[in-house]
């Protein structure tokens, strides 16, 4: 059952790279692959943590700046504002949901601190003048988001990782069963990027029919 999950998040979920624009998304998200995996190996309830503090920014910052595009365009929006804003409070979910497994270092504290710093800004700049190409990016940071999060799921299987009772926050927010493990978070939480993964990647595919 849960092989059968995984192979379906994993295989089906790929868009290949077929533009000059998608390569480039695609190796800014493997570039930055190699740093999360160097920095965090195998400790994915930090890396959870960390990395979930940069996935739930570039949904606010695209619902803002397609707010303002509605506005100025006097243009209905499509549902996209509502979709890219749902998808960052979701992911700011996971974030209240993960901290109560992994509570981040002192050194992880700043190291988000700075990076959101960087992100916030980097990303405005990216979604404003390349917008489908943030959206791919998104998309490819997803797929990595699913192949991560299956890892995870992994090691608590093996027994690696402690399957430690699930949060209270996650099994309000998803409707859990009462008795829900660490795992059935992963699960759902890997369910939730693998649809961020499919929505940006459809984004993209409309911004370039757009043009
Ligand atoms: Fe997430
Ligand atoms: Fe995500």
């Amino acid at each position: 059952m849960v092989e059968a999950a995984t192979a379906n998040l994993n295989d089906v979920g790929h868009y290949e790279a077929k533009t000059l624009s998608d390569r480039f998304a695609l190796g800014l998200v493997k570039f930055l692959r190699v740093f999360a995996d160097l920095f965090f190996q195998k400790r994915y309830g930090h890396r959870a943590v960390v990395l979930e503090t940069v996935a739930a920014v570039p949904g606010m910052v695209g619902g803002l700046l397609q707010h303002l595009k509605s506005l100025r365009h006097i243009r209905d929006d499509q549902g996209w504002i509502k979709e890219l804003l749902d998808e960052a409070e979701n992911e700011r979910m996971h974030l209240m949901v993960f901290v109560e497994v992994s509570q981040p270092t002192i050194w992880e504290r700043f190291l988000i601190m700075v990076t959101q710093a960087i992100f916030y800004n980097a990303y405005f700049f990216f979604y404003l003048f390349m917008p489908k190409t943030a959206h791919r990016f998104v998309g490819y940071l997803e797929e990595e988001a699913v192949v991560s999060y299956t890892h995870y799921l992994e090691e608590i299987e093996a027994g690696k990782l402690e399957n430690v009772p699930a949060p209270q926050i996650a099994i309000d927010y998803w409707d859990l069963a009462e008795g829900a493990t660490l795992r059935d978070v992963v699960l759902v939480v890997r369910e939730d990027e693998a649809r961020h993964r499919d929505t940006n990647h459809v984004f993209a595919n409309t911004e370039t029919k757009q043009k």
